[in-house]
């Protein structure tokens, strides 16, 4: 162990891939993110579309997991999951988010914070007609963040879900669903030598994205 913590605390990497300038920055921050986007997808990194979503409880107490963007129009995001979950039961109560992208391979991070709200009906049914089966089942069988005796117990809900719907298409629960995500923030970080990095950030202010260059 005492060698697993020299060798991390030696680890220090010089990030030299790029660069972003002010002349380089979009004047839309949603347009810097689909560009990033673009390019994160091009380079290959791995689950592009999954991101840290954190979430603040009634209490204060933050919490963060990731989760996959699966749609994206105009400075509005839209995940998916378990509205009992807790996460689901966080934003409902408070919805203030953020998202954080780290992508290595271009030595970014792309940072966002937002509003998010229950989607509409109609999109939720929409997206989850066009999951796989077995992530449909799924759904129903799992009561996210809730506690399990066992992994039998889950495997036996998702068997007695399957049977239920036997030659059915399978619905969506109302306990599932999207959350449509309203971004006022953005911070686009570029990593650079010597920790001397490029950060522009994009506020929301009067309907106007105000965009500001940030130390390091
Ligand atoms: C790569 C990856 C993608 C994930 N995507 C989702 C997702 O889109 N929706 C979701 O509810 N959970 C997703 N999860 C699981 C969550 O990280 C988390 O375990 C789960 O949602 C329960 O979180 P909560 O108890 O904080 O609500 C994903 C996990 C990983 C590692």
């Amino acid at each position: 162990m005492g060698a697993l913590r020299d060798e991390i605390k030696k680890l220090r990497e010089d990030f030299i891939k790029g660069t972003l300038t002010d002349a380089a920055a979009k004047a839309n921050p949603f347009e810097q993110f689909e560009l990033w986007l673009s390019q994160a997808v091009e380079a290959k990194v791995p689950e592009v579309q999954a991101v840290h979503l954190a979430t603040v409880s009634n209490e204060g107490k933050p919490s963060s997991r990731i989760v996959y963007i699966r749609e994206f129009e105009n400075n509005i995001f839209w995940i998916y999951t378990n509205y009992n979950s807790r996460k689901a039961k966080e934003l409902l109560q408070n919805p203030q988010m953020s998202f954080t992208f780290f992508w290595p391979e271009l030595e970014r991070q792309i940072r966002i914070e937002g509003v998010a709200t229950k989607a509409d009906k109609a999109q939720s049914d929409n997206y989850f007609k066009n999951r796989p089966r077995e992530s449909q089942i799924g759904a129903w069988a799992s009561n996210q963040s809730g506690v399990l005796k066992s992994r039998d117990e889950l495997e036996a809900n998702v068997e007695t879900i399957r049977k239920k719907f036997e030659g059915k298409d399978v619905p969506r629960p109302d306990f599932w669903g999207g959350f449509e995500i309203k971004a006022d923030y953005y911070e686009f970080w570029q990593g650079r030598k010597s920790r001397l990095h490029d950060r522009i950030s994009y506020t929301l202010e009067k309907d106007k994205w105000v965009i500001r260059r940030l130390a390091p």
